[in-house]
């Protein structure tokens, strides 16, 4: 038996962009994602064409189990959580000696064949190796952690990654010279950010300017917008949408004090908040029960 935990994600800038050859700025979160896999004769596990694949790339069989605080389709990486911590215990239950690039890289190739070709190396990478990175295709640079105090609000309304690209992707063929330059926006965000990673109060007012932008994409959501209004009237840095967005979650980045109030705002508006930060440790072998 093998279990391995892997942290969940969030977009600070650049979700959808990055799809289009923009650079996005990720960081790992708590909570992270448990995994348990067995040899066994008698193979059984959640339905899942993540973990159909993972069994299928290394050929063999296993049973898992899933232990997660992540909630699951809502913009945090859960499927890639799920994803890199299956393969490294599949990994380490059956030797196949594979390091954690190679996981990284499987674990993407995997992403994108589940969600039929568009998916960033953002999920995998971040949940992999913990801390924050700096995306552009296929690079990725290792930023030096931040100590932020993030508040997520789920809108518990569920939404799909592929519609929503597939969204973005109408978007810009009907409307190119209006959304080539919303992309360039953003770009020119996280291009900004780069040189403000340790000033919070400044990228709150990039990750507005990035809701906004995310909204012309078409990816809002009347109940992120009122989450976003609810976190940024009750004193946070800045919010906005993160991840594939028409649903799923935003993020708040606060002052330490007030996380708790921002929260408490998230909840009034019929979010589900969780106060969180970085995670700088990507996947990892837990001891076996
Ligand atoms: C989803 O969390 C973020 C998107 O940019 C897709 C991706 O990066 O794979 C919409």
């Amino acid at each position: 038996m093998a279990t391995w935990s892997a942290p969940g994600k969030v977009f600070l800038f650049g979700e959808h962009a990055v799809l289009y050859e923009k650079p996005g700025i990720a960081l790992a979160i708590r909570p992270r994602v448990y995994v348990t896999v067995r040899k066994t004769s008698h193979p059984h596990h959640a339905k899942s064409p993540y973990i159909d694949q993972c069994f299928r790339e290394f050929g063999v069989k296993g049973s898992v189990y899933i232990n997660s605080q992540l909630p699951s389709s809502s913009g945090l990486g859960s499927s890639a959580a799920v994803t890199v911590a299956t393969l490294a215990a599949i990994n380490d239950e059956f030797d196949m000696g594979r390091s954690k690039e190679q996981i990284a890289e499987l674990a993407w190739k995997i992403e994108k064949k589940v969600q039929k070709g568009r998916a960033s190396a953002t999920d995998t990478t971040v949940s992999t190796y913990g801390g924050m990175f700096l995306i552009k295709e296929g690079t990725r640079k290792r930023l030096a952690p931040q100590n932020y105090h993030l508040v997520i609000g789920n809108s518990q309304i569920s939404h799909s990654t592929s519609r929503m690209v597939e969204k973005v992707a109408e978007m810009k063929s009907k409307h190119p010279a209006i959304i080539n330059p919303v992309l360039d926006s953003i770009e020119a965000i996280v291009m900004d950010a780069m040189k403000h990673l340790d000033e919070p109060a400044y990228l709150g007012k990039l990750m507005d300017m990035n809701h906004c932008l995310l909204e012309m994409l078409g990816v809002g959501h009347p109940q992120l917008s009122r989450l976003v209004l609810a976190a940024r009237s009750t004193g946070a840095f800045g919010a906005k949408i993160t991840g594939a967005g028409g649903g799923g979650c935003m993020v708040a980045l606060a002052p330490k004090n007030i996380r708790a109030r921002i929260a408490g705002a998230i909840e009034v508006f019929d979010g589900r908040a969780i106060i969180t930060c970085i995670d700088t440790e990507g996947l990892r072998k837990e001891r076996d029960a």
